[in-house]
Parts: C-alpha cells; structure tokens; sequence
C-alpha cells in the first residue's frame, strides 16, 4: 500500500496544502484566505472567506460543456414513470422552483424542509435552495407525523415541500395527510406548504390559505432565471437529522465549500467516477446517501445520477441489473441489505442483463458479512468495495481508495482511513491506541476534514459534548463504532457503542423507538433493543410493562394488544421503527441504580450470555424476560 499510505500521509502532514489542491475540484467565486481556520477546536473552517453555490458547482459551471448530456435519469416501477432532464433541463427546473421559493419570501439562511417521496422535483427543490442560500432540510418519507414535527420544531422552516403520495410496493403512502398531521403537532408550523400533486391521492385536501400546488406556481416561472447566491464556505447548505442516544434526534449541520469539496474529491479518488459517465446509487433522498451520491456527489462531478422509485425486487430481481444495462451504469452504490436480499433470489436474474459498463459497486451503511461481500463480488464479477462513513461524515471514513491505488478488497474490511481522516481505535477504558487485532472505539482526531459536520443546528455545546466527550483528556471525534485492525492495516467495524440500532441501513435509536411505544396509553415502561436478523442486519424488539394488565389477560388480548402497540409506533415514528415483536413482562432489569440492561436483554434475545449481572436488582426481571422469548419461540 504504498501509494495510498503516502496520499493519506500527506493529507494529514501536510493539510493545507493537500486541501488547497483538492479544493480546485470545484469553483470558487471568491478565493479563500485560508484553507482551515482550527482557531476554536474542535470547530473546524475549511475554506475560510471562499464564496461558492454547491448549485453552481453542479449544473451551471457544466453548461457550457455538457449542457445536452443527461443530469438525472428518472425511472419508476411503482408508477411506470421514466424521465430524462438534461443538465439543460435541470437548470430551467431548479430555477423554476428556486423562483417559486423565492416567491414565498425564502431568503439566504432560511430553512426550507422537505418530505418527498423519490422523484426528480425533490432533487430540484434540494438544489433550488442551494442556488438561493435557503437551508435545506430532509427527513426521509418513512417517518410519521410525530417525527416529523420534532423536526419541524426544531429546524423552523419558512416553507415545506412535499407531495401528495409515494408508492411502495404498490401501495400509496399519504405524504400530505402525515404532512397536515405533523403541523397540527407542531409548534412552529410553517405558513407555506407546497404540493407535487402526482395524481395519486384522489382525496387530496388542501387549506387554501396555506397549501400552494406547484405545478401552478410552476407555470408562473417557466422563464425564470434565478441569479446564484454566493455564500461563504462555512455558511450551512443543510440539516440532516439523525438518531444517537437520546430520543431526540439531532441535526447535522453541513457547511457549503467543504462539503463540495469533499465530494468532488472523493467522486475520483474513491468512486472512480469519470464525468459523462453514470451513477446509480440505490438509497433514498431522505438519507446522508442521498444527498451526497444520489444529488450533489455525481452532479458536481459532471455525471447522470440514476433515480429509483421502488423495490430491488418487483416487478422481479433483475431490476436493477435491467437498469444497470439500459443507462449503462458505470458506478453503483447500495446497501448490504439489499446484497442479502438480492442473494435470496433466483441467480439467473444477475446473468440475464449486460453488466459490462459497470466497474465497481460499493456497499455502505451497516456491517456487510463476509458471505455476502464474497457472494456479491463473484456474482457480479466486479470488485464489490464495502465502505464506511456515517451521517455526520457525509463522506468515506473508511474505504479502499481506488483512485489512487488498487488495494487489494479483503470480504468483510471497508479497508483503509480515506485521506483528511486521522483515524485511531482507541481503547474505551483509558483512550489508548489499541493493538492490531484490539478491539476499540472508532475515533478521529480532529480536526474534521472538509464536508463532515460541523455542528448540530443551533446547539455547538450539544456537538461538542455528544461527539467529543467520550475520553476525559483527549479531544477526539467518537463515531460510536468499534473496529478492528488487522496486522495489514485492513479494518473491521463491529457495531455501535451506544443504543443506536441498525435496522436495514436504517440508523434508529432505540430511545426513539421506546418513546414511540410509550405513546400507547397502556404502556407504563419499555425497552427496545436490536437483535440480530439474517437479512436486514438487525430488527427492533420491545419489552413492555403494562399499567392494565387486564387489558391482556387472554392471548387474543395480547395478539391485539401487540398489534395496537405497532400501530402506534407506525404513526409516531414510522412503519421503519416497527418492533418485530412486543414482549409483555411484569418488570425490566435494571442496574440498582436504575439503569436499563438493555445488553443483556439483547443478549438474552440473541440466545448469548447475558453477561455480568452483579449490578442487577432483581435477577427475575431478566428470568421474565427469557421466559416470554421461549413462549414466542415455542408458539412460532
Ligand atoms: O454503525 C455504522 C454503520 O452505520 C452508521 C452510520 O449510519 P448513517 O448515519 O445512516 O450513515 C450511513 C452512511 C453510509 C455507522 O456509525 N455503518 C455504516 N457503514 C458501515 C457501517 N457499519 C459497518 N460497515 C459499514 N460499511
């Protein structure tokens, strides 16, 4: 690994000047005075006084070169949709809708908070408050009103966009009804709503003095030509909110000019992607993969992003193989959970469409097995590059960095830190380095580099005490993971330290999901944790105490009671928090100081050891719960 140690070296030694050279990636209006201000650690300004537009920087600079080449390519299975929008097309679309904005007083610093479902007028609204200075806001279609509006809450949008439904699997999910119900829960609900009506809802309703359709406000601005806000580097370009410990989630605050950076730089070195050539990356907007791989990450770098509507599997398995054929995709990216679901299927479908444009296809977003890494890299016959990052990154953490050299793929290792990232596993007793093949917490010395985090939306104590507190005399990032070295220098992640769950790529706290099931009236405590599941990665499960324990006296009573307790989560937080099951118990173990085991029920639900239980209060507590496992067990 000599090329790539020596890169990565550099980067670290030498950071200013590494970062001057990447930051040509991208186009600055006004040069920056200096590449990192560290001068309030672990505050990190990467690019300080430089002006730029992550707009820009993705459709207008290409116009006068690929102005005819294709920026997004559409293609629904749910609705039977496909469509095409040039770099051309993009421009007059997002200025369509930047005007629209506009029109509704949206102004630089504003938040503009969107709930769509994946069709292109998201990726215009995200990219029309990028060329205005507006802050974008994303929360992802599966969230339930509740969540919805503690993200409403705290982002305090002046407008929100979203549609009137999205389909899965067939069926229609009523965005504008959750949307109506979050602003009834909301505080800060804001005056405009605009509405992509796709004709799916045939009940939709509107308040008129609130509701705005956008195809009329559309065909007000089919000229429009919305200037470029030039904004200071460290001015936020959006908030993502994301689960940790807490039930409450917290926004993950990007800045502008790092973040183009980052994603240029890492759409050569890492993804090997070529300009004019095609993207297809499999998440959802809602999601850190979204954003950075599916809108900003290809367009910056001059590439047709692929946008999906639907499942990897329906109308059959070879849809995306299908898709990969006809755009002649050349870099993919996808999850884990999708590999195991796609290895679940009929072979035949991964030889019945021409792979040959496609080069590499990463994974991300939970561990990837050896199994599948393996059985994935030789049905495709292409090196399949498992890497690792997380929401606050926005970019690799780790990863083999192809650009600069072909490190060989271990199955089962996202491989090496990417360069800007001064990565160390530390133990979690003292905060020393650990040895080769030592377990330890996944941390990085800051500063940051360019396009990670740079604080939590209008609370810096918050990011420095969650992210930065985790060792008493050191100041380092903690990723909340623990990894693994071997003696080649290859990592391996083993899942979080904290009560963050992972339920197919989906990052949920498990406080999150308690709360949600506290909503239920009968519920008087509950704890959630992730178990282990063959194809999502993990499942949610709830034990619960009852207030009126009556009220499951029979087992009918219970089956009902459990399923009212899913439908309450389903409209809290959202079908993707859904326990698998819900175990009633008379108790939960508790530490004598009051602490939920939460480890050693997940133990106990795993069939493992549960671990040291000196600690415990009363050891029945745990007895219970092992006793409603067997009694699911037995009755399934
Ligand atoms: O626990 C790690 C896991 O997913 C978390 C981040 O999730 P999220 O914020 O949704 O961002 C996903 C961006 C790809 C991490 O803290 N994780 C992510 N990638 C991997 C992973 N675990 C193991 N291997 C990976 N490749």
């Amino acid at each position: 690994m000599g090329a790539y140690r020596d890169f990565h070296r550099r980067s670290i030694d030498e950071r200013a000047a590494f970062w001057r050279e990447q930051a040509q990636l991208i186009d600055w209006r006004e040069p920056f005075a200096e590449v990192l201000d560290y001068s309030r650690p672990p505050f990190a300004r990467w690019f300080n006084g430089g002006t730029t537009n992550l707009c820009h920087n993705a459709i207008d600079r290409h116009l006068a070169t690929r102005a005819g080449q294709k920026a997004l390519s559409f293609i629904s299975t749910e609705t039977g949709q496909n469509r095409t929008y040039t770099f051309r097309d993009l421009h007059a679309e997002v200025n369509r809708f930047a005007a629209a904005l506009g029109e509704q007083g949206v102004a630089r610093g504003d938040r503009v908070l969107i709930y769509m479902p994946m069709i292109p007028e998201a990726v215009f609204a995200m990219l029309a408050c990028a060329r205005i200075g507006a802050v974008h806001s994303v929360v992802f279609g599966g969230f339930a009103s509740a969540s919805l509006a503690s993200r409403i809450d705290d982002a305090q949008p002046k407008v929100m966009v979203t549609a009137d439904a999205g389909m899965r699997g067939g069926r229609a999910i009523l965005y504008k009804a959750l949307v109506d119900e979050a602003l009834r829960l909301a505080q800060y609900p804001p005056a405009t709503v605009v509405i992509v009506n796709r004709g799916i809802d045939k009940d939709l309703k509107t308040v008129a003095s609130r509701d705005l359709d956008y195809d009329s406000l559309r065909d007000r601005h089919m000229e429009a030509k919305v200037p470029i806000t030039w904004v200071e580097s460290n001015e936020p370009s959006y908030i993502l909110y994301t689960s940790g410990t807490t039930g409450r989630p917290k926004g993950v605050q990007r800045d502008t000019g790092g973040y183009a950076v980052a994603l240029a730089s890492s759409m050569k070195h890492i993804y090997c992607g070529v300009p004019g050539e095609t993207m297809f990356t499999t998440s959802d907007i809602g999601w850190v993969v979204g954003h950075s791989y599916i809108v900003y990450g290809p367009l910056i770098h001059g590439m047709t992003s692929v946008m999906y509507e639907g499942l990897p599997v329906r109308p059959d398995a070879g849809i995306w193989w299908k898709i990969v054929e006809e755009h002649q995709v050349n870099v993919m990216f996808s999850s884990p959970t999708a590999a195991r679901v796609l290895k679940k299927q009929d072979p035949s479908y991964l030889s019945k469409y021409d792979l040959s444009s496609l080069r590499h296809l990463f994974l991300a977003g939970e561990p990837l097995d050896e199994p599948t890494h393996r059985w994935m890299a030789e049905a495709i016959g292409k090196p399949v590059i498992d890497h690792y990052w997380q929401t606050e990154s926005g970019w690799p953490i780790l990863s083999a960095v192809h650009g600069i050299e072909r490190t060989p793929i271990r199955y089962g290792s996202p491989s090496f830190p990417v360069y800007g990232y001064d990565l160390k596993l530390l133990r979690e007793s003292d905060g020393a380095e650990t040895a080769p093949n030592e377990k330890g917490v996944v941390a990085i010395v800051p500063p940051l580099p360019p396009g990670c985090m740079t604080t939590v939306w209008r609370d810096d104590e918050r990011f420095v005490k969650t992210y930065f507190s985790s060792f008493r005399d050191k100041l380092v990032y903690s990723t909340f993971d623990w990894g693994i070295r071997d003696q080649d220098g290859y990592h391996y992640i083993l899942g979080r330290t904290d009560d963050v769950i992972n339920v197919a790529g989906h990052r949920l706290g498990t406080r999150e999901i308690e709360e949600a099931v506290q909503a239920h009236a009968n519920i008087a405590e509950v704890a959630v944790v992730g178990i282990a599941h063959a194809i999502k990665g993990q499942i949610p499960l709830a034990f619960a105490v009852v207030k009126d324990a009556e009220k499951i006296a029979t087992s009918e009573a219970r089956d009902r009671h459990e399923l009212e307790i899913m439908e309450t989560v389903d409209k809290q937080l959202g079908p993707i928090g859904r326990p698998a099951r819900v175990h009633f118990v008379a108790m939960l173990p508790k530490t004598r100081s009051g602490k939920l085991l939460r480890r050693s029920i997940q133990a106990l639900a795993e069939g493992r050891d549960p671990g040291d239980l000196t600690t415990i209060e009363d050891p029945g507590a745990l007895e219970q719960i092992r006793l409603s496992l067997q009694q699911v067990r037995n009755d399934s």
